[in-house]
C-alpha cells in the first residue's frame, strides 16, 4: 500500500539519521518529500536527500510561483512524519506557531501526524517539553518514543531518535492497523515489582516497563482501550491509555484480579517477584555489626490465578523470563501456567531481554507450536505480537460495559 509520506526534518544533530529513514520508507515503494528547518539544514546534506528521494528539499513557506505550498503539500501527504522532531519544534507545534513551512503544514494537514523526539535527555524529561508533548498527544499525534543509549553529547541517556526499524514499524500501524482493535478491552502489566525490607529498601529486579509499555501503546495505536497496569517504571504512559500504579506483587495481584474479568484480552508482561520479605520492618534497619537474615514467602502467582479466572471469551498472554530456551520446557510453563500464548526471552543474553531497547522472543502456542518472533526494538516486537495475536487468537467483535464481550474467532491471516 504506497502512501505519500511528508518527512518533516527540524533542527537536531539526528538530522542525518532521516535519511536511512527516508531510504526505507522508499524501499517500501511509499513516496517521500521531505519538508526542513532552516535549523535542520546544518545536519544533513540537502542535496543528498534530494537524490534520495526524488523531489527538491522545501523549506521556504513562500516561493515566487504564487501557488500555496504548505497547503499544497499537507492536503497531497497521507502522513506527516516529523523525525528527528526537536525540542524547540515540538513546542511550536503544541503553541500553534506558523512561521515556517513545516509548522504551517502541521497546523493545515488533516493527516495523521507522527513526531520522533532526539535531544538531550534533560531536555527531554523538561516539564515544559513534557507538557508541550502531553498536548499534542492529546490532539491525537503520535509519538514514536526515543531510544536509550549514547547521546550527542557523549553521555548515556534517553533520548536517541528510534531507530529506521522502529519508525517503519510505527506508520506501518498507522497505515494499516488504525482503528482495527476498536472495541476491544486489553489489560497489560509492566515493569518490575517491588517487595519492602523495610520503609527504604526493597526487593525488585532490572524490568525497566519498555516491553509492556510498548505493548499498551500499540494495542492502543489500533484503536484498543488499554488497562495499563505499572510496577515502579522511569516511563511516561502512552497517550489515552487508563494508568494504574502498583508497587509489590501483591498489589498488583489485586489491581489485575479487579481489571481482569472487564477486558477481552490481558498481556501478562510484568517482571513479578516471585518471593517477598516475610516480615517487612516497620522501622529503618540499622547496621549492627551482625548477619542480617531476611526470610522469604513465595508471592501468588497471577498468571495462573487469571488463567483459572478465565472464560472462553478471554485471550492471556504470559511472558517467560529464561536464561535458557527449551522449547519443551517453555510448552510445560504454558501448559503449567493456563496461558494461551507464552513469549519466551532468554535475558542472560546481553542487549536485549530486562531495560534495552531491542528483545528477542519465542512465542509458544498451545497446539505445541514454537515460533520465533526475532531479535527488534520492542516497539516492533509488540506489533508482531498483537498480529500473532489475531493470527492464532481471538479478538471481540461487540463490547458491552460488564462483561467480557462475545468473540468471534476470526480466520487465520496469511
Ligand atoms: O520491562 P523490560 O525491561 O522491557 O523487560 C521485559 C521483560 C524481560 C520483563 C519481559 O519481556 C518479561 O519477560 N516479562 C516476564 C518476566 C517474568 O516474571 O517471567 P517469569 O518466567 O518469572 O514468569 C512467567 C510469567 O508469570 C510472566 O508472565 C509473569 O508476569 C508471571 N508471574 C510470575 C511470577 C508471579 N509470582 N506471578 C506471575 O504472574
Amino acid at each position: 500500500m504506497s502512501k505519500r509520506i511528508l518527512l518533516g526534518i527540524t533542527g537536531s544533530i539526528a538530522a542525518y539519521k532521516a535519511l536511512d529513514i527516508a531510504r526505507l520508507l522508499r524501499q517500501d515503494g511509499h513516496d517521500v518529500q521531505i519538508v526542513a528547518t532552516r535549523n535542520a539544514l546544518r545536519f544533513f546534506p540537502r542535496l543528498n536527500a534530494e537524490i534520495f528521494t526524488g523531489h527538491p528539499v522545501y523549506v521556504d513557506l513562500f516561493d515566487s510561483s504564487g501557488s500555496v505550498r504548505h497547503v499544497e503539500l499537507a492536503s497531497h501527504s497521507d502522513l506527516i512524519l516529523i523525525a528527528p522532531a526537536s525540542a524547540d519544534f515540538l513546542s511550536k507545534m503544541a503553541l500553534g506557531l506558523a512561521d515556517d513551512l513545516l509548522s504551517a503544514i502541521c497546523l493545515s494537514t488533516n493527516s495523521p501526524i507522527l513526531v520522533a523526539p532526539a535531544m538531550e535527555e534533560n531536555m527531554y524529561f523538561h516539564p515544559a517539553v513534557r507538557e508541550n508533548m502531553k498536548t499534542l498527544l492529546s490532539r491525537g499525534i503520535r509519538e514514536i518514543p526515543p531510544e536509550t543509549g549514547p547521546l550527542a553529547s557523549g553521555k548515556d541517556g534517553t533520548g536517541r531518535l528510534a531507530s529506521p526499524d522502529a519508525v517503519k514499524s510505527a506508520i506501518l500501524s498507522v497505515i494499516e492497523h488504525t482503528q482495527t482493535w476498536k472495541g476491544v478491552r486489553v489489560l497489560v502489566s509492566a515493569g518490575p515489582t517491588h517487595e519492602p525490607i523495610d520503609p527504604v529498601r526493597f526487593i525488585g529486579n532490572r524490568s525497566s516497563g519498555k516491553m509492556g509499555y510498548a505493548l499498551a501503546a500499540a494495542c492502543a495505536s489500533r484503536g484498543a482501550a488499554v488497562t495499563l497496569v505499572s510496577g515502579p517504571a522511569n516511563l511516561l504512559p502512552p497517550p489515552g491509555v487508563t494508568f494504574r500504579s502498583i508497587t509489590s506483587a501483591r498489589e498488583l495481584e489485586m489491581e489485575m484480579g479487579k481489571a481482569f474479568p472487564s477486558h477481552d484480552i490481558c498481556f501478562m508482561t510484568a517482571a513479578v517477584a516471585d518471593y517477598r520479605v516475610k516480615d517487612p520492618l516497620a522501622g529503618k534497619k540499622k547496621k549492627d555489626g551482625k548477619v542480617w537474615t531476611l526470610a522469604l514467602v513465595e508471592n501468588p502467582d497471577i498468571l495462573s490465578s487469571l488463567s483459572r479466572m478465565k472464560t472462553s471469551q478471554q485471550y492471556l498472554v504470559g511472558f517467560a523470563a529464561e536464561t535458557v530456551l527449551d522449547p519443551k520446557k517453555l510448552l510445560e510453563k504454558l501448559r503449567k501456567k493456563g496461558a494461551d500464548m507464552l513469549l519466551a526471552n532468554d535475558v542472560s543474553q546481553p542487549g536485549i531481554g530486562f531495560s534495552s531497547d531491542t528483545n528477542e522472543l519465542t512465542m509458544c502456542l498451545p497446539d505445541g507450536q514454537v515460533i520465533s518472533l526475532g531479535r527488534h526494538p520492542k516497539t516492533v516486537l509488540a506489533e508482531k505480537i498483537l498480529d500473532a495475536v489475531e493470527k492464532w487468537g481471538t479478538l471481540p467483535n461487540l463490547v458491552s460495559d460488564h462483561e467480557p464481550s462475545a468473540h468471534a474467532r476470526r480466520p487465520p491471516r496469511g
